[in-house]
């Protein structure tokens, strides 16, 4: 989980004593009734803790013991200091790179907490404590114009602070896991128990911590990586101290369900779904990386509703899908797959019988997009005629001839490839109809998304000849793990059939991670 700031409590937390019961052992050394007084003292302290009795009075109560002067406070702010908490010292690293963004807010006093913080790296005006009142060199009282000495007095001091952004408070007690009613959405709480474990405090903070190093574990900004995402991705955000956990699979609803509840940033690609029931139980949740192009997995209402980001390519995996494409006309013009099949079963089966150069040949681009434009461009380089349509008016590149209705296209293209989007409307884009219009003995591409053609239109066209022969990277139901599918037309020797691999290059997938990755830390920094 991101933090704008973590506020941590002090006694029982960052150390492990009460900094109060420290300064009456030191003070009541030489009274008569020093074990009464203490055992009082620290019955106080108990029941300010848990709640049972109003905490300024319980200040008050505790201070009115003691005949403290300076020398003893200097005194016990040593001992204070001998008992850093020993996570803490582990952890000091984390404390330093995150001095910025700590605060210390205590019921205790900052004369005995200053030493540690100074320690820590943290700047004393980030401590916000109680102060004591002096009479020459004895204390006097308590300086009650300060929010720590009341009742309430953390969250009212919060409210004070108009802090902005996700707070994370860590403390042992219940005045600090109060702290929460200031913004429950914004703020989340941890009880704190290296030292004690206070059952009310356990029993209302979100998270329930032992230590600095579990701490730590969520204070992390929390990625998970769906589908296989790019190792460098990875790589990255471990870089920036960001804690990772990769799936090689797409999750379904229910599983996403499960995992999200501590996720900051969550990496998907094509196969992942993103509804509004996953996005209602994803509190921390502030950015979707689509490591691919096509975002229509995403219900993006929902995310704006919540306000996430989200965030994904345009360019890095183009290239890969259209030199995918371009091979694919050519082994279809050539009749590889046939060859590939026949050769399979152990025919030599040589012959040029309806195998065609595509030099002069006509290639027709439905959606002349990123993919659609670089499709041409090759296509183009090789000696075919290009003619393109598309719904927005588009700039064209070379010789590109821009059709007026998809008909247009459809009816003087050699091979239709197919690069349009995945928007809605686009469902069925090619089905009877188109395929009627479509010249007799062509061939249809489709490296776009699954459901823009109707694959009985297809199978008909294909039975019948009007179709030579296909090429389909997409399918309308694609399964989210590796594993068995049953293809369609997979019993077609004239149909080229991968699973989804258009973009599937380890160089587009090494720019979509590197893309993606740095420009979500890069807005996360800034
Ligand atoms: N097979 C893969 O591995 C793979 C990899 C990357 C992208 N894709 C898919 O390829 C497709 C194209 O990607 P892109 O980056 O070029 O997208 P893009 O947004 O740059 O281009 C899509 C173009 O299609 C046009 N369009 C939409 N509907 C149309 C219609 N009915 N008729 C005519 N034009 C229409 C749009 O105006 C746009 O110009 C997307 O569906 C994407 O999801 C597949």
């Amino acid at each position: 989980m991101k933090f704008e700031h973590i506020i941590f409590d002090f006694d029982s937390t960052l150390v492990g004593v009460e900094g109060i019961d420290v300064l009456a052992e030191v003070t009541l050394n030489k009274s008569k009734n020093r074990d009464g007084i203490l055992a009082s003292i620290k019955q106080l302290t108990t029941d300010a803790m848990s709640g049972k009795i109003a905490f300024d009075l319980a200040l008050q109560k505790r201070i009115s013991y003691l005949e403290t002067d300076s020398e003893m406070i200097a005194q016990a702010a040593a001992v204070v200091f001998q008992n850093i908490s020993p996570s803490v010292i582990k952890n000091a690293d984390f404390f330093a790179t995150n001095s910025k963004r700590i605060l210390i807010v205590s019921g205790g006093f900052e004369e005995l907490i200053w030493p540690v913080a100074d320690k820590l790296g943290i700047p004393r005006e980030q401590v916000y404590a109680n102060k004591f009142i002096y009479k020459g060199t004895k204390i006097s009282g308590v300086d009650i114009s300060r929010w720590t000495s009341k009742a309430k007095g953390k969250y009212q001091l919060l409210k004070s602070l108009e802090l902005k952004g996700k707070i994370a408070v860590v403390g042992d007690g219940i005045t600090d896991i109060e702290m929460k009613e200031y913004a429950p959405e914004h703020v989340i709480t941890f009880a704190y128990t290296e030292h004690i474990a206070r059952p009310e405090a356990i029993k209302r903070a979100d998270y329930v911590v032992r230590s600095v190093d579990d701490l730590t574990g969520y204070l992390q900004t929390s990625v998970l990586l769906c589908e296989n995402i790019n190792d460098h991705a990875r790589k990255l955000f471990e870089a920036e101290g960001y804690r990772v956990k990769s799936l090689d699979y797409a999750p379904d609803e229910h599983e996403l369900m499960l995992l999200i509840a501590d996720i900051d940033i969550l990496g998907i690609r094509s196969r992942t779904h993103i509804t509004q029931a996953i996005i209602d139980v994803a509190p921390h949740l502030s950015h979707i990386l689509a490591y691919c192009v096509g975002t229509d997995q995403i219900d993006f209402a929902a995310c704006e509703r919540k306000h996430i980001h989200i965030s994904h390519v345009q360019y890095a995996s183009s290239r890969s899908v259209a030199e995918i494409v371009v091979g694919s006309i050519i082994a279809l013009a050539r009749r590889v797959p046939t060859a590939i099949v026949s050769s399979q079963k152990g025919a030599w089966n040589k012959s040029a019988t309806q195998s065609h150069e595509v030099r002069g040949m006509t290639v027709g681009i439905v959606g002349y997009g990123t993919i659609g434009t670089q499709v041409g461009a090759i296509a183009e380089a090789i000696g075919m005629r290009v003619l393109a349509y598309d719904l927005r008016e588009r700039p064209t590149q070379g010789h590109v001839e821009l059709c007026e209705t998809l008909e247009e296209v459809l009816s003087k293209s050699d091979f239709v490839t197919l690069h349009v989007d995945g928007r809605h409307e686009n469902k069925n884009l090619i089905s009877t109809k188109e395929i009627a219009q479509m010249k007799q003995g062509s061939y249809l591409l489709n490296y776009s998304r699954g459901p823009v053609v109707n694959l009985d239109a297809l199978d008909d066209a294909l039975k019948c000849g009007k179709i030579a022969g296909a090429a389909l990277d997409v399918y309308p139901d694609e399964p989210t793990k590796n594993g068995a599918f049953d293809f369609p037309f997979a019993q077609y020797d004239n149909v080229i059939l991968t699973p989804h691999i258009g973009g599937s290059t380890e160089e587009a997938q090494s720019r979509i991670a590197q893309e993606v990755t740095s420009r979500c830390i890069r807005y996360m920094k800034e």
